[in-house]
């Protein structure tokens, strides 16, 4: 057990790198829990005004899922530990070890996940997330949807793989539960769309 421990223990301390907090402060900029939702996320970045800032903090969540992800992979760890590893670096990015466990709500992260278990599984969610971007100009409901259709695409994908269905279902569970702010916002109708800029926040 020690290998396969090993890359789930890394993938929560790589999933830990919170890209907003790290990109913001390279940036010199507030920190993104000061601001906005307050969330380490990409969206929430945008709305300080700087577009690199937020699309290094959209490259970094995701491209530190793909790293550890293809690792498993090319470790040939087995589905039920590559499951492991790539719930832990969505919870590493959600409750980060090195930022006092305030994270982010996965989204950048689970795309990264996705793409990298399978390209057409993450492809199709992206797909999901884009879409209802384009036609809501909504981050968090886009997000909310491309959860709900993963695990499905999931499902019809790879039919067969119950441990990596498992880790998708779980991953999207906690992506919602995470956006829970979020989803009381949509209800009030209050929620806000992409690229508005932030209130500083009490
Ligand atoms: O990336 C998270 C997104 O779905 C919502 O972020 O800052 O609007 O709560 P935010």
């Amino acid at each position: 057990y020690a290998l396969p421990l090993a890359f789930v223990i890394a993938a929560y301390l790589v999933g830990s790198l919170s890209f907003a907090v790290i990109v913001s402060r390279a940036m010199k900029m507030a920190d993104p829990r000061s601001y906005g939702s307050g969330n380490p996320g990409a969206t929430n970045v945008l709305r300080s005004g700087k577009k690199l800032a937020a699309v290094l903090t959209l490259l970094g969540d995701t491209l530190k899922a793909v790293v550890v992800v293809l690792a498993a992979k090319l470790a040939n760890l087995p589905d039920h530990w590559l499951a492991a590893v790539a719930v832990a670096v969505t919870v590493g990015h959600m409750w980060p070890v090195f930022f006092r466990f305030l994270g982010g709500k996965g989204v950048a992260t689970a795309a990264g996940v996705l793409l990298t278990l399978d390209w057409r599984l993450g492809l199709a969610t992206v797909t999901v997330w884009l879409v209802m971007a384009a036609a809501t100009r909504i981050s968090s409901l886009a997000a909310i949807v491309a959860a709900v259709a993963a695990p499905i695409a999931c499902h019809l994908l790879l039919p067969g793989r119950p441990a990596l269905f498992g880790a998708v279902l779980l991953i999207a569970a906690l992506l919602i539960q995470r956006h829970k702010r979020n989803l009381l916002n949509l209800l009030a109708g209050t929620e806000g769309k992409i690229g508005e800029k932030a209130k500083a926040r009490e």
